[in-house]
């Protein structure tokens, strides 16, 4: 529920440099983080470095500026097979926790990829503690967001290895593992296929996420709510193609997890506006938002596609949105969130702070 009574507040905000500065101070909350895809450049050379693997900072490069989504997969793969043991999920933590808080994100759900971990045979417990450690601290310390996670399975590796990603991820709801989730190449495996994995999720008391409607069409997005029970979906910007869909999203409160530089990067926007060379200002983010379907804003992986929360919405006001709007969307954002309802409130209450001091 959005407070109306909080929509008559907008901001002195008159240019550029100030809408950023305004957006990076302003409590935020970010739903769709991968946080393997906060990994820099500079840090996978240092880790190629530990490991005694030769780099030439020419290939590193090269590969952070991939187009397209097979090259934004292969640049994953390749990223994260140096994150080998937990101190180097700790240290990707620490940078991770220090760049939320620079701007100014102050709750973030983060998705861990538990499917690759499986894959290279880590140990998913030891990671995560390591992971955990870092976030906890120093949100205690007032240096970090608070943090929930995300357990994220592979959609090519199939349904088996996603069964593993859940007891994995049951095992540690206690300790802040909120959801269950699926990413990876969502032009593979059928969703029909992880019917049984979902409703174990479900039994286990998980929420349940799916990546569909990204590179994928509308149908994708359908399947993952009437089969899975998705009760977010990560990007679903096919929906701009089935305004039935539009509807059912609006009804059903759906959230979509909005990523706009990612789908430039990742040519996502290309396949679903059917066009060449499309800019952002071409992103469907506008459309879906009047169109009351319930949508946040992401960064997805920001390393990656070399942006933050606070860039995704200047992106979002470049594409037409007003600042009333964009703060209706941050709202959301932590309505939207696995948060309980009493930190939920918390959170609401320190941005209509933020608000009322700006006004003045
Ligand atoms: N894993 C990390 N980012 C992803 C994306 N944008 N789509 C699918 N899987 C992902
Ligand atoms: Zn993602």
């Amino acid at each position: 529920m959005l407070a109306s009574h909080h929509c008559h507040i907008e901001p002195r905000v008159t240019s550029n440099s100030n809408l950023k500065n305004f957006f990076s101070k302003l409590p935020k909350a970010e739903l769709h983080l991968h946080l393997e895809g906060m990994l820099a450049p500079n840090r996978v050379a240092d880790l190629a470095r530990k490991y005694n693997v030769p780099l030439d900072p020419g290939e590193i490069h090269r590969r952070f500026d991939s187009r397209g989504f097979a090259q934004f997969l292969e640049l994953y793969k390749w990223a994260t097979s140096f994150l080998r043991e937990p101190e180097d999920y700790a240290r990707l933590a620490e940078d991770a926790a220090g760049g939320l808080r620079s701007e100014g994100v102050a709750y973030a759900e983060v998705t861990l990829s538990v499917g690759v971990m499986l894959l290279r045979k880590q140990d998913v417990r030891a990671n995560f503690h390591a992971i955990r450690e870092v976030f906890t601290r120093s949100h205690a310390a007032g240096q970090g967001p608070r943090v929930q996670y995300v357990f994220d399975a592979v959609r090519q590796f199939g349904p088996e290895p996603a069964l593993e990603v859940i007891e994995r991820a049951a095992e540690l709801r206690s300790e802040g593992v909120a959801a269950f989730g699926l990413g990876g190449d969502e032009l593979s495996v059928p969703l029909a296929d992880f019917q049984p994995v979902y409703l174990q999720a479900r039994k286990e008391k998980l929420r349940l996420l799916v990546h569909a409607g990204e590179t994928g069409g509308s149908q994708q997005i359908r399947d993952a709510i009437d089969l899975l029970g998705a009760e977010r979906i990560g990007h679903g910007i096919a929906a701009i193609r089935d305004p039935n869909l539009m509807m059912l999203l609006r009804e059903r409160k759906i959230p979509l997890e909005i990523c706009p530089t990612s789908n430039l990067r990742t040519k996502a926007l290309n396949i679903q506006l059917n066009a060449a060379d499309p800019n952002i200002q071409d992103h469907p983010l506008p459309k879906l938002y009047r169109a009351g379907v319930p949508v946040s804003l992401s960064t997805d992986d920001p390393a990656m596609f070399h942006t933050n929360l606070t860039g995704e919405y200047f992106q979002a006001h470049q594409m037409g949105l007003a600042v009333e709007e964009l703060l209706r969307i941050n709202r959301a954002a932590f309505e939207q969130s696995f948060l309980a309802d009493n930190e939920r409130r918390t959170f609401l209450a320190a941005v209509d702070k933020y608000l009322f001091q700006s006004e003045r």
